[in-house]
């Protein structure tokens, strides 16, 4: 058996400073200190933390498979450690996605988000992980959907034979809790007709049609269906293959050129404007948003992240390129505009989605006074 090399981000919101704004520098050093003592052990081969808005992302890229016990291990006690440190410092919302304190091997069903991808490296793979924040599962929908299956964006499915195969989709229903496997082109519509219910149907996989080569993996934790209640996003993760028979990695950040609307803008019950941001800017403030995105682009090289001479890992901050500036620009725009609508739908979720917040508390004052007509 060829070695495999695997990508994991796991990523959770353990308390933020001033509202549901950033993840602190005290918060990230925990992380950074944990993966690098994991790093010198040799559980991963390479790792690089960062943050979106108040979520703390741990990337990590090593030989152990998906889904491992000892990875799952290092996040949570990393994340529960975040987590102390938070309540210590009296940040906000200390825990916040720590939803159940019962580890059994997997981080999966207690609160965080997790993508994972076990690849056979290619000659050269490049490898381009996406993190959002103030918004849901569903956000990368209409992305995944523009890179693999629209003929419009990605030049490589017309002009490259070794894409006119297609690619074939995995689709989660969040609700039922099942899953089914569209291929496009020719389910194209059928595909279509589902995703575009981003808060139910969710795409968590992609593979080439000709070959299952494995191309894209999502999180697709919904919170308030394991805690019952709102308790903050499901800010997601994505982490997407490129290049040599699969969409090139501008074709990968082509759909970003403009913003869209996503799902838990403010209180996790609002419409919102996605903005793709460098590191720097991913930072949620204005109405707790708007929702930001962030891509980082790296190399993986004999189960690591390819590093420069010293050492680190080289990581490119790829929404940081000011071909995004019209992005950010639609995304104030759209903001405006919903934000004129205030508590109005469309601006706020649908009564489905609200059933998870305070707000079926606020109607039941008024219960008893309803007559029929
Ligand atoms: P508080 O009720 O703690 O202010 O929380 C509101 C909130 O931030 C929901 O996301
Ligand atoms: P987070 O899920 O990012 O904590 O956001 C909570 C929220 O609703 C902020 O308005
Ligand atoms: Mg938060
Ligand atoms: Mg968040």
């Amino acid at each position: 058996m060829p070695k495999k090399t695997t990508i994991s981000l796991i990523k959770c919101d353990v308390g933020s400073l001033a509202g549901h704004h950033v993840v602190p520098k005290p918060l990230l050093s925990i992380g950074e200190k944990n993966l690098r003592k994991a790093k010198e052990n040799g559980l991963i081969n390479s790792y690089y933390v960062f943050n979106v808005g108040d979520d703390l992302q741990l990337l990590m890229v090593h030989e152990k498979g998906e889904s491992n016990p000892e990875i799952h291990q290092l996040a949570w006690n990393t994340f529960q450690e975040a987590a102390n440190k938070a309540l210590q410092l009296k940040l906000y919302g200390a825990g916040q996605d720590l939803l159940k304190n019962a580890f059994s091997g997997t981080v999966r069903g207690l609160g965080p988000g997790v993508a994972g991808m076990e690849i056979e490296e290619r000659k050269s793979d490049p490898i381009i992980v996406f993190a959002a924040d103030k918004t849901s599962a569903g956000s990368f929908n209409l992305p995944l959907f523009r890179i693999f299956a629209d003929p419009m964006s990605t030049a490589g499915l017309v002009i490259d034979p070794n894409m006119a195969g297609g690619f074939k989709f995995e689709i989660v229903d969040a609700k039922e809790g099942k899953k089914v496997v569209v291929k496009c082109p020719e389910e194209m519509y059928e595909l279509i007709a589902l995703i575009g219910t981003v808060e139910r149907y969710i795409i968590s996989r992609v593979w080439r049609a000709r070959d299952d080569l494995i191309c894209a993996s999502g999180s697709v934790t919904r919170l308030s269906l394991i805690a019952g209640k709102y308790v903050g996003k499901d800010d997601p993760v994505m982490i997407v293959r490129a290049q040599h028979g699969l969409p090139a990695v501008g074709e990968v950040l082509a759909p970003f050129m403009h913003s869209y609307l996503v799902a838990g803008w403010m209180r996790g019950s609002h419409w919102g404007p996605v903005m793709p941001v460098g590191l720097k800017d991913a930072r949620c403030t204005l109405f707790d948003g708007p929702p930001r995105m962030v891509a980082l682009g790296f190399q993986v090289s004999n189960g690591a992240i390819a590093s420069d001479d010293d050492g680190k890992p080289m990581i490119a901050d790829l929404f940081a390129d000011p071909a995004f500036e019209l992005a950010r620009k639609e995304a104030s725009q759209y903001a405006a505009m919903l934000r004129r609508m205030g508590e109005f739908e469309p601006a706020r979720l649908s009564v489905e989605s609200m059933e998870y917040t305070t707000l079926p508390q606020v109607i039941e004052k008024l219960k008893e006074r309803f007559k029929p007509i």
